[in-house]
């Protein structure tokens, strides 16, 4: 699918500036990557899970790794989609240019528009739709389901560790209960359906023709594994009693369930399993750019920001 339109763009970028822009593409991923290094080693990052912190300071070191090469990855596809023919200036500085002018709106007003315009493209998708109810449903509930998830991790993450949020910390607090088990589960629970439904196509009713629009199979075996890898994590961690666990069988039904075909031993491992789901799940961070997931994600939000861009008089 072509997300770039190299008619869009406008010429003016003197081919003399190209090295510069190079130059300056190149700084700024370093910057990027070390801005994000050190915010890792400097914020008191804390998990109310796991309990051994070599552990948590494992997952830390791959995550700076595997962020790495997810924005060498971006920025290799992005440069890949500034090639256009007949284009003035390097495609270093073109990304550049690019990049400054979505900020732009980004940083504006117009960013609530383009959160909810995403939000209706990648989600509703009315070419899917017509094309199958059932193909439909399941990317609304993978995406639908990784965005809640993706939403309830920035809101978590913020009242546990920057706010110290109580009634998200304590075992009985409302708080604790409804967002980090219940709304969890649901977003999980999503993910894991829609996962189910998409794999149950691809691998077992294996239709003949395969849209070149829908995710690969790596992306969804991979995707698949780290979500029944967290209902394992949570079913162990209830098996176990370990603290945080204890009387949430309601909040955490789908954990439950997998929590009863445990043994109690299987707490002892909550730690080393904790480290497997997150390492996996940044693994999957770097290899998005490598996969379909990539455009799926950064294609509705490509063509809007063109078409806000457009409406000004201009384009990426
Ligand atoms: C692609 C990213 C990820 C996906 C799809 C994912 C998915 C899930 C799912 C489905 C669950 C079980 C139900 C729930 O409580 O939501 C879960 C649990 C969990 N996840 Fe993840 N996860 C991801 C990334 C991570 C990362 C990066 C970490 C840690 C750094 C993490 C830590 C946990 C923990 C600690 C639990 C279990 C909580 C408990 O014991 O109750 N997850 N995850």
């Amino acid at each position: 699918m072509t997300i770039y339109e190299p008619s869009l763009i406008l010429d003016g970028m003197s081919s003399s500036n190209g090295s510069a822009g190079r130059l300056s593409l190149y700084l700024i991923l370093v910057l990027v990557i070390s801005a994000f290094t050190l915010a890792i080693l400097v914020l008191p990052y804390d998990t109310v899970y796991v309990q051994d912190r070599a552990y948590l300071d494992w997952f830390l070191a791959v995550m700076i790794v595997c962020f790495a090469v997810f924005v060498l990855g971006t920025v290799s596809n992005a440069l890949v989609w500034m090639r256009g023919k007949g284009l003035v200036g390097t495609p270093e500085s073109r990304l550049m240019r690019t990049v400054a002018r979505a900020l732009s709106v980004i940083f504006s007003r117009k960013i609530v528009r383009l959160t909810s315009v995403f939000l209706r493209e990648a989600l509703y998708i009315t070419k899917l739709r017509e094309l199958s109810m059932l193909r439909w449903f399941a990317h609304f509930m993978i995406l639908g389901g990784f965005l809640l998830m993706f939403a309830l991790d920035i809101f978590v993450t913020l009242s546990l560790d920057i706010f110290g949020w109580e009634t998200m910390i304590s075992e009985d607090g409302w708080a604790k209960l409804l967002v980090r088990d219940f709304a969890f589960e649901i977003a999980g629970l999503m993910m894991l359906v829609g996962l189910t439904m998409a794999l149950t196509r691809k691998f077992v009713v294996r239709p003949k023709q395969h849209s070149t629009e829908g995710a690969d199979a790596a992306s969804l075996v991979f995707l698949f594994l780290i979500v029944v890898g967290g209902f394992v994590l949570e079913g162990m961690g209830m098996a176990g009693s370990i603290s945080g666990h204890e009387g949430n069988e309601l909040y955490s039904f789908v954990g439950y369930a997998f929590s009863l075909v445990m043994p109690g031993s299987a707490g002892d491992y909550y730690d080393q399993a904790w480290l497997v789901h997150a390492v996996m799940s940044a693994l999957l961070i770097a290899f998005i750019p490598f996969s379909k997931l990539f455009h799926m994600l950064v294609t509705p939000v490509v063509i809007q920001l063109e078409m806000l861009l457009g409406q000004e008089g201009g384009a990426l």
